[in-house]
């Protein structure tokens, strides 16, 4: 072969990986506009529903037929206005009342719409580690997903409170207060509640900045 024809197959060998790489280039331009989303597509989509369902959630775990009964301090609150329980009702060591006046001895386990008492299963103030009083809808998710706070519970026994317990599901049958005036329900529907619990915890669980 003639040193011109080894510098011509050189000159067709520069041009044919050119081409090549161009048309890679163009082939990996053309997969992205089949648009198969890429991994921050899929985790910006993910995010935007979690927090969608982390927001109905968060508008009953805030509402007062929760926070009433998860207060800051030792008594009990009650009414839409979150007043302190009357009768002097108090926490006592075990969350039940103290023994001349536990919780049970007016609470049943079902609302008494003639006295305007409420009640449900296993009536009791939450423990202090989970008082949510005055804590933003951040604050609230923080503590109820910290084990250290929540009695130890994983992710699925959370759920499982949030969505099956008796205490939680009373929110939307709350009754009739002693002045015959029907308890507020939280603004989203249970049934739509636990749509969004249950899919806040497939996306992952995660809680928002803010
Ligand atoms: C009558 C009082 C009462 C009401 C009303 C009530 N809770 Fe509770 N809650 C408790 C008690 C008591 C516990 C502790 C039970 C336990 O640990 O087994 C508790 C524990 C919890 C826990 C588990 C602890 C944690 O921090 O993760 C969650 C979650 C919870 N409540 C959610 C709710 C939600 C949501 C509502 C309203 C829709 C609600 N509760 C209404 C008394 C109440
Ligand atoms: C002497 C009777 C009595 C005792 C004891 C008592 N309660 Fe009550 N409680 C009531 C009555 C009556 C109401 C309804 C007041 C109203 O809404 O007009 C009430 C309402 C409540 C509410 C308000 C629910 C809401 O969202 O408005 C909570 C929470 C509550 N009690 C928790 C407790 C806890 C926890 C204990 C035990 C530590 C307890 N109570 C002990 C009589 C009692």
């Amino acid at each position: 072969m003639s040193n011109q024809m080894k510098q011509k197959n050189l000159h067709a060998i520069i041009i044919l990986s050119l081409i090549a790489t161009v048309s890679i280039t163009l082939a990996n331009n053309f997969t992205n506009d089949t648009r198969i989303p890429s991994p921050t597509e899929i985790t910006t989509y993910n995010k935007t529903a979690s927090e969608e369902a982390f927001t109905k959630m968060m508008k009953v775990l805030t509402h007062k037929r929760c926070v009433n009964c998860h207060p800051a301090g030792n008594r009990p609150l009650q009414g839409e206005d979150s007043h302190i329980h009357n009768f002097n009702v108090l926490r006592g060591p075990d969350d039940h009342g103290v023994a001349a006046l536990k919780c049970k001895s007016c609470h049943q386990e079902q609302n008494n719409d003639f006295s305007g008492v409420p009640g449900a299963p296993e009536w009791a103030l939450a423990p202090l580690k989970m008082a949510w009083e005055g804590l933003n809808r951040v604050e609230i998710a923080r503590s109820m997903m910290n084990p250290e706070n929540n009695g130890g519970r994983t992710l699925e026994e959370t759920v499982k409170h949030l969505t099956e317990h008796k205490l939680v599901l009373w929110a939307w049958e709350p009754g009739i207060d002693a002045a015959g005036n029907p308890r507020e329900k939280p603004p989203v529907s249970k049934e739509e509640y636990i749509k969004a619990v249950k899919e806040w915890a497939a996306a992952g669980a995660i809680i928002p900045e803010k």
